[in-house]
């Protein structure tokens, strides 16, 4: 999978800077082209001929030492990367790549590449779980780098523990596995709803619930790493767009639908994972209401149930529900999927705790019409989706062969 493959290696200096001389040979022997840049840290590690000599390629060490002066080499080699893989990637350089950060030749190039980038930290295990690191990687994560855990076991430093670079071979057959996954959504687009509605009073007041959008980004994003065209329409959150993923957004139950079924006709897998109002306020106020004394009642109406509707007009589409439920889930799941003419649906156990609205995690069980479920243990949202989409992509498969 990685013949002819371009792929640009970052080395930041670590005692691991060792090991990404042999991953350049891996990398090499498996077919890839392969450019090393190194930063000065990385130099007191292992020469640059090393990995000139392996790469059979030159090494870039200096942002202002120009290989062809017909090309700014940061941006030239940015442009030429399939792939960018940092190994190994120091707190330092993580650090500074989520901060933007661009000072020498590495970290220049990062920036000003479109390549998918894959990070395979290394450093020692207090680093690795500083609160500066985590939440460093947590950006970079939201920004949909890939990351290639660093493994557990002794350290060059003499701890043991985790933030040990994953050992090269492994590397290489990581990347080739996501070269394989790259293209399991390719050429389909997807349609993914996200986050809350929010229903209107007057002016200020509204009536909402709990949803982050966290798990219907967390679509977004694997579906674009799949390979997939996506759409995301996105109720009221603070979440930043996934690279390379089309966002649209929406406050209420009204405007979601009408966006939805702008997309749904082109769209090969929809996806429902918003958390739409059922009723909306019958009246709504321009300005503020004032207060008086004694109870108020709100009046409220039905909004359009999507879902169903999308059940109903489905031609070609992929058409997979969300719930999530406190009890009795694969009961009210069989019975969502029949009525709403659902693919599959994802009922999220909510009594579980961790699991659920706003949590990083879900516990679910899968359930498709054609009577396959699987149960889910609590897991983060992004490894939910990634089986989602697997079993999406398995389905597709199948219905088109
Ligand atoms: O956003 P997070 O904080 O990550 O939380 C994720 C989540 C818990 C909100 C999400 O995983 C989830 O379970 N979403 C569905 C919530 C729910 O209970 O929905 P529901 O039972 O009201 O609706 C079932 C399905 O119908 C959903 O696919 C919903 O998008 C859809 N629906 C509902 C009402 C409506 N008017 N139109 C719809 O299309």
């Amino acid at each position: 999978m990685l013949k002819g493959k371009k792929i640009v290696l970052g080395v930041s200096g670590g005692i691991a800077a060792y090991k990404a001389a042999a991953l350049t040979s891996k990398l090499v022997q498996a077919g890839a082209e392969v450019k090393v840049i190194m930063t000065a840290s990385a130099l007191n590690f292992v020469g640059s001929t090393t990995f000139q000599a392996l790469s059979r390629q030159p090494v870039y060490t200096d942002t202002f030492k120009e290989h062809d002066s017909t090309q700014i080499q940061h941006i030239d080699v940015a442009d030429w990367a399939d792939l960018f893989l940092l190994a190994p990637a120091t707190a330092n350089t993580i650090g500074k790549l989520a901060n933007g950060v661009a000072d020498d030749i590495l970290s220049t190039t990062l920036l000003a590449t479109e390549a998918p980038v894959y990070i395979a930290p290394a450093m020692n295990v207090h680093m690795y779980s500083h609160p500066a690191v985590i939440n460093n990687l947590k950006q970079l994560d939201q920004w949909g780098f890939r990351f290639i855990e660093p493994g557990d076991g002794y350290l060059a430093c003499g701890y043991v523990g985790k933030g040990r670079l994953e050992e090269p071979e492994t590397i290489v057959s990581l990347l080739e596995q996501q070269y394989v996954q790259k293209s399991l959504l390719k050429g389909k687009k997807v349609l993914v709803t996200a986050g809350p509605t929010r229903e209107k009073i007057d002016l200020v007041r509204y009536f909402t619930n709990p949803s982050s959008g966290k798990m219907g980004f967390a679509l977004a994003r694997q579906a674009k790493a799949l390979g997939a065209e996506v759409t995301l329409i996105a109720g009221p959150v603070a979440l930043p767009t996934p690279q390379g993923v089309h966002r649209v957004d929406v406050t209420t139950a009204d405007e979601m639908y009408e966006q939805v079924l702008t997309y749904y006709k082109g769209s090969d897998v929809v996806i429902k994972s918003a958390a739409v109002a059922d009723y909306r306020p019958k009246q709504v106020f321009d300005k503020k209401m004032k207060k008086s004394p004694g109870d108020y009642t709100v009046e409220m109406e039905r909004t359009r149930d999507i879902l169903q509707e999308l059940g109903d007009k489905k031609e070609h589409q992929y058409l997979i529900g969300f719930a999530a439920e406190t009890n009795d889930l694969e009961h009210y799941g069989e019975q969502k999927l029949a009525r709403k003419n659902l693919d599959a649906i994802v009922m999220n156990n909510i009594s579980e705790q961790g699991s659920g609205f706003n949590y990083d995690t879900n516990a679910s069980i899968y359930l498709t019409k054609h009577g396959k479920r699987i149960q889910w243990p609590l897991m983060s949202k992004d490894d939910l989706a990634a089986n989602i989409l697997q079993q999406t992509s398995t389905e597709l498969i199948g219905e088109d062969s």
